[in-house]
């Protein structure tokens, strides 16, 4: 059933068409599935756009000088990239697949950069050689491969360092990025960090602008960015101090948390500016030093509340007293997060819309592992082959993580906006995943 509670969670253009199902960017959820073929994934062309619209206002309206990256990891596809690319955000990449991705979407290379932990010389070289705007360099390796680069193409970049601030997030271990046991930058508490800086500002032609940090993704207090953004601007203070190295920028990376259940409340992103901005504004007063651009990377809350999955019921089993799973035509191999991280998600039944719940049941992907299970014990109304199943909140880190576990075929990406659906993603064939192989 489609209450107020679950609506929140749903993209902004969602309507309830009575006693028939959802409407999304004016397109019936229900038709899609039938033109398009589930599992599918809807993405919400106005959503996408007021969402990089609310984060760029909340921020540049108390800190003017804010660039804001979309983290493309999150979802990442040309037709998106035009569409961010209008609404004046750069993108972060991590790799060239990305990059590229993000060229010949049509995002302007100057606004783009890179992140990564192993970035390959290959890399390094290719998107120097492309007029990337910044590389966020991870580690003494890629610091070593850089000043290669810039020797033998005699060249310049401009660069950041990412530093690991020792702040916990309190979100799941995996995501949790700013801890000193993390694979991610250079920490300030081993001197590493220390060192990194030291031996950036040694290298002509690497023009090392700011520092970099990101705690962690799903974070739903507001306290640690405070936290990380004192720790990083003191720690730029002393850097200052004992190598003039000048802090013009200062990324605090991205992590904004969103809703996937209706019982979830994370904070706006009216209040996570407020305390980026106030943070930053009081360290550099206190330390009596100029205002750095600052720079966010918003992933999963831009493309996350904008997309939707919708599945098909096929087969259903019926455990008396112990378990009603409900199997579905997608699953571990489109969504792999609550098999990783044990993610939750809520679900509505399109063809249902308007019955009541009558029954806890377990919707499971059709991929042959136990754990594949997309939510344990849901209460929606009787299920039947054919139902379709909508699970919002799924237009980050599903597509991007997917895989063809099973030899399945990766799901259809559509647009939709005005009453029009365009395909930006085509169902993959069975020709397009074997095409590969040497027989
Ligand atoms: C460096 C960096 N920036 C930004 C992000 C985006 O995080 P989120 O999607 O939680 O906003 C990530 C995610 O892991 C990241 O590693």
């Amino acid at each position: 059933m489609f209450t107020k509670e679950i609506e929140k969670i749903f993209p902004n253009t969602t309507k309830v068409i009575p006693n028939k199902d959802l409407e999304i960017g004016g397109c019936s959820l229900v038709e899609l599935a039938n033109t398009y073929g589930t599992p599918l994934y809807v993405f919400d062309e106005s959503t996408v756009r007021e969402r990089c619209k609310t984060f760029i206002e909340e921020f540049r309206s108390r800190y003017p000088e804010t660039h804001v990256a979309y983290a493309s990891k999150a979802f990442i596809n040309q037709k998106l990239t035009s569409i961010l690319s209008e609404e004046g955000m750069g993108m972060d990449v991590v790799s060239l697949g990305e990059f590229i991705a993000a060229k010949q979407g049509g995002m302007d290379t100057s606004k783009i950069h890179l992140h990564g932990n192993n970035k390959s010389p290959e890399e390094l070289e290719y998107v120097i050689s492309n007029n990337i705007g910044r590389i966020i360099i991870d580690n003494f390796d890629e610091i070593e491969n850089l000043s290669n680069i810039i020797k033998s193409k005699n060249c310049s970049i401009k660069a950041l360092i990412r530093i690991s601030p020792g702040v916990d997030p309190h979100t799941h271990s995996y995501i949790s990025t700013g801890i000193l046991d993390s694979k991610f930058g250079f920490a300030i508490e081993t001197g590493d960090a220390e060192k990194a800086i030291k031996q950036c500002l040694e290298i002509d032609g690497l023009d090392l602008v700011g520092i970099h940090c990101h705690i962690g993704s799903q974070i739903f207090e507001i306290e640690p960015y405070n936290d990380a953004m004192d720790i990083s601007v003191n720690f730029a203070v002393n850097m200052a101090n004992n190598y003039n190295f000048i802090l013009s920028e200062i990324s605090i990376g991205g992590g904004f948390a969103i809703a996937y259940t209706q019982n979830e409340n994370p904070p706006s992103v009216k209040e996570y500016a407020e305390i980026i901005t106030n943070a930053l504004k009081n360290a550099c007063a206190s330390n009596n030093i100029e205002l750095p651009k600052l720079i966010i990377e918003p992933g999963r809350a831009i493309a996350g509340p904008s997309g939707v999955a919708i599945y098909r019921v096929g087969s259903i089993k019926d455990i008396p007293n112990i378990r009603k799973y409900v199997s579905v035509d997608g699953g571990m191999g489109d969504n792999i997060r609550p098999a990783l991280y044990e993610s939750e998600y809520e679900a509505v039944v399109l063809n249902k819309i308007d019955q009541e719940n009558t029954e806890i049941v377990t919707i499971a992907g059709k991929y042959c592992e136990s754990g594949d299970i997309l939510i344990k014990d849901i209460n929606l109304p009787h299920i039947e082959k054919d139902d379709l199943i909508c699970i919002p909140a799924s237009g980050a880190y599903c597509i991007p993580m997917s895989s063809n576990y099973n030899m399945n075929l990766k799901p259809a990406v559509i647009l939709v906006q005005d009453g029009k659906s365009e395909i930006i993603r085509k169902r993959e064939t069975y020709d397009d995943i074997l095409s590969l192989e040497v027989f």
